[in-house]
């Protein structure tokens, strides 16, 4: 029997947020290169994507590589960039077809050439689509972004765009955020057994419900995306509520 059979259709998560991480420890156990690990992570990409299209999920944001990332060897991060090349080019013709549209958030500036061309490619193809928004987190971490918001924000108060300084409110920071246009995460997962959040999205996570898993990514499949989406339903989020509000406004 299927974790699928299991879901409530009426109260999917909008947005989910991915931290894909155990691609290394996957290779490692089998006695390869890590590389293998993160080419298998890609396989579980394209799975997740389809499954989350076929779910009507509005939000999927994948935690692909870390502003710390960079420190990691050259050879691997060389890797990860081509890689990364090479699923845009395998993977945009599927998205087209499933109405998929590609997001970026993150430092992109700082990417290979080669990489951002892929990437912008694949950006204005599916500019258009209007099903599943895919985001990739790339050069990505929450304290950059919090602080390119503030910088971005002093400019406003700067040039007169913002009038008042107390004015400023959590809307605001919102706004100013990469994820400017789309809702919170209702869900973060993080797949590879750790169990912390690594500089990801740490304000929009404020009220997302959190799910920890020691599969690691490569392994990562359908079945496990549904596993913990009924593990998500079965919460009750309560915004600082208590639960008889909560349960109350559902009999109204
Ligand atoms: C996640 O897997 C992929 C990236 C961070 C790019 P890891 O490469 O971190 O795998 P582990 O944690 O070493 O197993
Ligand atoms: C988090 O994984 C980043 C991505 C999944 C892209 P890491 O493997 O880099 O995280 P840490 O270093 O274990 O915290
Ligand atoms: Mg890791």
């Amino acid at each position: 029997m299927s974790f699928r059979e299991h879901i409530n259709i009426d109260t999917l998560p909008q947005h989910i947020a991915i931290i894909m991480d155990g691609n290394g420890r996957w290779a490692k156990q089998r006695g390869h290169d890590r590389t293998v690990g993160h080419q298998e992570g890609a396989v579980s990409v394209r799975k997740i994507t389809e499954a989350a299209v076929a779910l009507n999920l509005s939000y999927l944001t994948l935690y692909t590589f870390s502003t710390e990332n960079w420190n990691r060897p050259q050879e691997e991060v060389d890797r990860l960039m081509a890689l990364l090349i090479e699923f845009i080019a395998l993977e945009t013709p599927t998205m087209l077809k499933n109405n998929v549209r590609l997001k970026v958030i993150g430092d992109i500036g700082r990417l290979p050439d080669s990489t951002l061309k892929a990437l912008n490619g694949c950006l204005d193809k599916t500019a258009a689509c209007t099903g599943l928004t895919i985001v990739l987190a790339l050069s990505y971490s929450s304290r950059w972004e919090i602080v390119e918001a503030c910088k971005k924000i002093g400019k406003a108060v700067a040039e007169g765009n913002i009038s008042d300084v107390d004015s400023i409110n959590e809307d605001t920071v919102t706004k100013y955020l990469e994820t400017n246009d789309m809702p919170d995460p209702d869900l973060m997962i993080r797949t590879g057994g750790e169990k912390r959040i690594s500089n990801f999205l740490l304000w929009q996570v404020a009220y997302s419900e959190l799910y920890f898993t020691d599969t690691l990514w490569p392994d990562f499949r359908e079945e496990s995306l549904y596993e913990a989406i009924v593990d998500y339903q079965n919460r009750e989020r309560r915004f600082g509520k208590t639960s008889e509000q909560i349960t109350n406004k559902q009999q109204k």
